[in-house]
């Protein structure tokens, strides 16, 4: 049973209850396109805090709540009084009384556990300096639409501790698929996290593995995944992670070392000439954009699951 649940990392979830994120998902695709969409969220009020900024995760959160019969409140964190010290703790305990689920992009994972467990209300992780787990819904959908099955290996090629990166991990690990990450051997998920995946992984199946090459990680994988070098909140060790990551950026001659079928994924935004070459992202193997737009269908998938 998912009502009431928080929606904060993949691993929280069994494999039976990602399957039914995804297959809602294709569900509520199908509703938007024939315009038959369930009201579930009728009477119900959702808190959107954003601690940064964000284009694709506010717009399809906003919409999914608004075409579920929903009414979102957007609070940016420089209009409440969190920007001025008031605690999160407290946060959580006002919106308990006043809405029926919250949704928040946070600096610190920290403070998703803190709203749940503080407002007792179903939480949704929006992105967080360690996962994303909602993109990560729309990526394995996307994959599913143009490969036909999400079993086939894929490779991530960047920052090895990438939040984008570590929500793959999760759902790679829980459904038992192939992961191959190319990524400078500096950067490597944290010791506890990694521990939980290789558990996960040894009970589905799952083959995770790192690459230094970034030639060999893309070897016969069928998706190619990267994300920014830089994150939100990672602006002060910009210039160093953009020397480290240099030679780790996805270019038209790398993509020639992926399967002939292989696509090309990105959660975006983009920098073009960095992680991505423009030929790449512009390109007839990238299906970004359906990526983007079916993150308006997990939003809805896991909305009308937990609240
Ligand atoms: N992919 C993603 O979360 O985009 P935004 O930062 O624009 O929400
Ligand atoms: N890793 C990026 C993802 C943006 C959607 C960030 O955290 O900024």
């Amino acid at each position: 049973m998912l009502r009431g649940k928080s929606f904060i990392c993949l691993l929280d979830f069994s494999r039976e209850e990602i399957q039914n994120f995804i297959d809602v998902s294709f569900m509520m695709k199908n509703f938007v396109k024939t315009n038959n969409i369930p009201k579930s969220l009728q009477n119900k009020r959702i808190a959107l805090i954003f601690e940064k900024t964000s284009t694709r995760t506010r717009v399809s959160m906003e919409s999914a709540i608004n075409l579920l019969g929903g009414f979102p409140i957007v609070l940016n964190k420089g209009d409440i009084q969190l920007s001025r010290g008031e605690p999160i703790e407290d946060t959580a305990r006002v919106l308990g009384r006043f809405v029926h689920g919250i949704g928040a992009r946070v600096l610190d994972h920290n403070s998703l556990i803190k709203l749940r467990d503080y407002s007792g209300l179903p939480v949704i992780n929006l992105l967080s300096n360690l996962s994303h787990p909602l993109q990560t819904l729309a990526d394995f959908m996307t994959i599913k639409e143009k490969l036909g099955t999400y079993d086939k290996p894929i490779a991530f090629i960047g920052d090895g501790r990438d939040n984008v990166l570590l929500s793959l991990m999760a759902f790679v690990a829980k459904m038992g698929l192939e992961l191959r990450v190319g990524s400078p051997k500096e950067f490597r998920p944290n010791e506890d996290f990694w521990k939980r995946i290789e558990e996960e992984a040894e009970e589905s199946g799952a083959i995770i593995d790192f690459y230094e090459d970034p030639y060999e990680a893309v070897r016969g994988a069928y998706a190619v995944y990267t994300d920014v070098w830089v994150s939100m909140g990672e602006e002060s060790i910009a210039e160093k992670k953009k020397e480290i990551l240099k030679n780790y950026k996805v270019t038209e001659d790398l993509m020639k070392y992926a399967s002939s079928h292989a696509i090309f994924l990105h959660c975006l935004p983009a920098v073009r000439g960095e992680e991505v070459e423009a030929n790449v992202i512009d390109g007839k193997q990238s299906a970004v954009w359906d990526q983007a737009e079916n993150r308006l269908y997990t939003a809805m998938s896991v909305l009308s699951l937990i609240i």
